[in-house]
C-alpha cells in the first residue's frame, strides 16, 4: 500500500510539471541561460524526433524516436521491444560516445538480440521449471532456458511491437510505450496492459517509468536490459568502478535459480558495498557475475541501488529505484560472435548490464517479495538512471 501511495503521488508530480509543447520551448530558453546544465559540448534544445526504422520481416513497420535534452544528450527509442538503441553521454571533456551495445540496423536486433537495451517482460530473470502454482492452479510457461523460463519466454516483451507516442515535459522530453499482453500469452494468466515511460530529462537523467493492469491475477516483472560500456565501447567493462548499495544477494544453483536464502556478501567477491573494479575479483566468480542483489533500500520508495564510474572517461552512472533487487550481469555470455554496431566485435564482458527487479523465481518462493499483480491494482516501478562525468 506504501509503494502504491508513494508512486502515485510522484505520478501526480510528475503530471503536474506536463506543460506541453510551448511551455516546453520556454523552459528551455530560460533554463539553456544558466552555465550550470550545460554539460556536453556545444547547447542544444530538448527535441523529440520520430523517424521510420525498417520492417520487420511480416511488414510491420518499425519506428525510432530520437530523444535530445539540452545539454546534447541523445537517447534512440525504437517501437520494437521498447529498445533503447543508443544512448549518446558526454565524457568529462564533453565528448559524447553511444554507451550502450546493440545493432545499426533493425535486422540485427530481429536475428539475434541477447536482450540489448530491451524491455524484458512479462517476467525478467528466471521460474524455475517454467510453471508456478497460483490460487490453486498450476500454469506453465514457455520453457526457454535449460529446463526454465526466462525474460518473458520465447517471444517477450523484447520482440514486441509496442505503441508509442511522444511526452514533452517542462524540463525533459519522452517516450511512452503501449503493449497489450494477451491472456496466455507465453503461458501466463490475464490480458496485461502496460506501459513503459522512458523520460531524458534536462538534469542528464533518463528515467523508466513502468505501469501495467490486468483482468487476472498475474506474475508481473518489468525490467530493463541494456548492456552499458562507458568507454564508448572501445573495449571491454571490467575496469569500470562498481558500487552495489547491497549487503546481501540470492544464491543460485546450477541453472541460475535462488535457493531461497539470502547470502551476506561481506568477504566474497560478490562484495561492491565499497567501489570495485568489475573485473577484480571476477575470475573467483564462476561463470562471471550473473546474480540478483538485494538492495538495502528495501524496495518500495526511491533509494540508490548502483553507482558505476568508468576512471578513463570520467563517466558516472547512478541507479535509483523503487525495486527490491538488481540483477548485476557482466556479459559472459557475450563471445566474439556478434558485431555490433559499426562492425564492432563485442567480446566477452563487453558490456554490463544492471537490471532492475523483484527477485528470480518469486512465484515459487513464498518469502521473497511478492511479484503478483491482482485485477484492480496498478503495478509501478520507477528506475533512474543518472548520468555526469568527473
Ligand atoms: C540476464 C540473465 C543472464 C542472461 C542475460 C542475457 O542477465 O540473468 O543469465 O540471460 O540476461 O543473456
Amino acid at each position: 500500500m506504501k509503494k502504491i501511495q508513494r508512486l502515485a503521488c510522484l505520478s501526480a508530480c510528475a503530471a503536474l510539471i506536463i506543460w506541453g509543447a510551448s511551455a516546453c520551448k520556454k523552459e528551455t530558453a530560460t533554463q539553456a541561460a544558466k552555465p550550470e546544465i550545460t554539460q556536453a559540448k556545444g547547447n542544444v534544445h530538448m527535441d523529440i524526433k520520430k523517424e521510420a526504422f525498417g520492417n520487420l520481416p511480416d511488414g510491420t513497420p518499425v519506428e525510432i524516436y530520437t530523444l535530445t535534452n539540452q545539454n546534447g544528450l541523445k537517447a534512440r527509442l525504437m517501437t520494437y521491444g521498447a529498445i533503447l538503441v543508443s544512448l549518446e553521454l558526454p565524457d568529462r571533456n564533453g565528448k559524447l560516445d553511444d554507451c550502450v551495445l546493440g545493432y545499426d540496423r533493425l535486422e540485427g536486433y530481429v536475428k539475434n538480440n541477447p536482450y540489448f537495451g530491451a524491455i524484458v517482460g512479462r517476467y525478467g530473470n528466471r521460474i524455475a521449471k517454467g510453471q508456478f502454482k497460483l490460487s490453486g492452479a498450476l500454469y506453465k510457461l514457455a520453457v526457454n532456458n535449460g529446463e526454465n523460463h526466462l525474460h518473458g519466454g520465447i517471444k517477450g516483451f523484447d520482440k514486441v511491437v509496442w505503441t508509442a507516442a511522444p511526452v514533452k515535459k517542462a524540463n525533459a522530453v519522452g517516450v511512452k510505450f503501449i503493449y497489450l499482453s494477451k491472456d496466455g500469452e507465453e503461458g501466463y494468466p490475464g490480458n496485461l496492459n502496460c506501459a513503459i515511460t522512458y523520460t531524458l530529462t534536462n538534469d542528464n537523467e533518463l528515467e523508466i517509468g513502468y505501469e501495467a493492469t490486468t483482468d487476472k491475477p498475474t506474475p508481473v516483472n518489468l525490467t530493463h536490459h541494456s548492456y552499458f560500456n562507458f568507454t564508448g565501447a572501445r573495449r571491454d567493462i571490467l575496469s569500470h568502478e562498481l558500487m552495489l548499495n547491497a549487503d546481501r544477494y540470492t544464491p543460485v544453483d546450477k541453472g541460475l535459480i535462488p535457493t531461497g536464502g539470502l547470502a551476506s556478501v561481506k568477504g566474497t567477491p560478490m562484495d561492491f558495498t565499497t567501489p570495485m573494479p568489475i573485473g577484480s575479483r571476477i575470475a573467483q566468480v564462476e561463470g562471471g557475475y550473473d546474480h540478483n542483489y538485494v538492495l538495502n533500500g528495501g524496495g518500495g520508495t526511491m533509494a540508490l541501488a548502483a553507482r558505476v564510474v568508468e576512471p578513463d572517461s570520467g563517466r558516472v552512472m547512478e541507479i535509483s529505484t523503487t525495486e527490491p533487487g538488481i540483477q548485476f550481469y557482466s556479459g559472459n555470455f557475450l563471445d566474439g560472435t556478434i558485431n555490433g554496431k559499426s562492425g564492432k566485435v563485442y567480446q566477452k564482458h563487453f558490456g554490463f548490464c544492471l537490471e532492475t527487479q523483484h527477485f528470480p523465481d518469486s512465484p515459487n518462493k513464498p518469502n521473497f517479495p511478492s511479484t503478483i499483480l491482482n485485477p484492480g491494482q496498478t503495478y509501478k516501478s520507477l528506475t533512474v538512471h543518472k548520468f555526469s562525468a568527473k
